[in-house]
């Protein structure tokens, strides 16, 4: 048992006491993390005069030594040790000697752990914003080819306008693009060093945390050392931002299985991201979409369980605050397990143009343009609505569409009906119409398209 206390201890820990507090099982993740932050303490004790240069360098070496062996398997790192902090000054001392128990002076757990996990969380920022960027590209190149392809819009999950399946993927490019926004927030708010706030009330040694934060690729020291080792907002807000992201990935796979579904067959999934039955040979199911939608639950569940363990925290650090790890390692890694399968999915999904189009004249999406085309004749949009409203009730009973109707069955219930009418009603004609900024309109997407395309150059 490799622990970094004892002196005041007259007994041995009781072994599952020192297996329950223990967290190198999870937090064997921040090697990495650990070592650059430690080879930066290092450094600026150096230039305090705190280390000697022989002893600074010989540390440094140390700890590059340790975790190139690590990396590539010469050395295992020991799951007897409490966490992974000691054992890195377990290992490092043993390798050289004297000058590798000096590398924690002016330090605390408290300010090398918080430090690890902001080096992580940081990392994990800049992934999942790679990430998000991928999908948007894979999103705007399906907008780009699509421009023209009709579906119906819904709201209560009824058959409500017109739209295309480039206005529809320009909503979720909205989404993504803000969940990306989100990342830099988050990044620019937390990047302040923990470092050199000691256990919680700085130290007596001479450090310089402006040092050390720039080594570090920081804005700054973190100004509060009680704050800077019990910060843990810039998980919580990461981890809502995970959410979030999820809560988009969910609804778009919802609307995908929706779309694969044999009543809409408006896609067909690729056969490398679908699955078949053991009994059903009839099946391809849509896994990917529905494992991403369950796993929205998970990483909600993540979020609540950090809130809760920080809810009611004294300051400033407490034993909680380890249970930082798990639900986060897990959240941000199922989150880049689904945005990389969700976008591997969308990029090779079908889509049958001829069933939305079709769905979309059956549905009567058309009906609010029947109704603007009687307005046009100088109907008063309150009777247009009434009128159309005749005509609809009219195609249930003959099972059949606007479109489709004789120009004496359309006379029949309005004489404002003329021959224009079987082409205002079209889906294109629909869709080219709306041309507000924002709507499906070939003018209102080539600009939105537009400034897409300049974003994904440019951020
Ligand atoms: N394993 C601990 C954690 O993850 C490191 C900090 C320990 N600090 C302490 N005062 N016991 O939070």
């Amino acid at each position: 048992m490799a622990q970094l206390w004892g002196g005041r201890f007259t007994k041995e820990t009781d072994r599952m006491v020192y297996e329950f507090n223990a967290s190198i099982g999870f937090d064997k993740r921040l090697l990495d993390q650990d070592i650059k932050g430690s080879m930066a303490h290092a450094d600026m004790l150096a230039k305090q005069g705190i280390l000697t240069a022989q002893e600074a360098a010989s540390i440094k070496k140390g700890l590059e030594a340790i975790l190139w062996d690590v990396e590539e398997g010469r050395l295992a790192v020991d799951l007897g040790c409490e966490d992974i902090h000691s054992f890195v000054e377990a290992e490092l001392t043993r390798r050289i000697g004297e000058a590798g128990k000096k590398l924690h002076t002016g330090r605390s757990r408290n300010d090398q752990v918080a430090l690890d996990m902001k080096l992580y969380t940081r990392e994990q920022v800049m992934v999942t914003d790679r990430l998000l960027k991928e999908l948007l590209k894979v999103i705007l190149e399906v907008m780009e080819e699509n421009t023209e392809t009709y579906m119906p819009g819904f709201t209560h999950l009824q058959k409500a306008q017109p739209t295309t399946l480039a206005h529809h993927y320009g909503a979720y490019f909205e989404m993504f693009r803000r969940d990306r926004q989100r990342m830099t927030d988050i990044y620019r708010r937390m990047n302040y060093c923990p470092l050199g706030a000691g256990a919680l009330a700085g130290t007596t040694y001479p450090l310089d945390r402006e040092y050390t934060a720039s080594l570090l690729g920081f804005d700054g020291p973190a100004v509060n050392s009680m704050d800077a080792v019990s910060d843990r907002d810039y998980l919580i807000e990461f981890l809502a931002a995970l959410s979030t992201i999820m809560m988009h990935l969910s609804r778009f796979s919802e609307e995908i299985i929706l779309w694969n579904s044999n009543e809409y067959q408006f896609v067909e999934l690729d056969d490398a991201f679908s699955t078949g039955s053991s009994i059903m040979p009839q099946k391809k199911n849509p896994d990917i979409a529905e494992l991403v939608r369950g796993k929205t639950g998970r990483v909600y569940g993540d979020l609540m369980a950090l809130l809760t363990t920080m809810k009611g925290l004294p300051l400033a650090y407490n034993k909680d605050m380890q249970e930082d790890k798990e639900v986060f390692f897990d959240a941000s890694d199922t989150v880049k397990d689904c945005l990389t399968l969700f976008t591997g999915m969308l990029r090779t999904m079908r889509f049958r143009k001829d069933r939305m189009a079709a769905s979309a004249l059956n549905g009567f999406s058309n009906a609010t343009d029947a109704a603007d085309y009687l307005v046009g004749k100088g109907v008063p949009f309150r009777d247009a609505h009434g009128i159309v409203g005749r005509l609809v009730l009219y195609c249930l009973e003959k099972n059949t569409s606007i479109g489709a109707l004789s120009m004496e069955e359309l006379q029949g219930i309005s004489d404002q009906f003329e021959e224009d009418l079987y082409e205002a009603v079209s889906l294109k004609a629909c869709v080219e119409r709306r041309l507000t900024a924002g709507a499906p309109g070939p003018k209102a997407m080539r600009a939105a398209m537009d400034g897409y395309r300049v974003y994904l150059e440019k951020e």
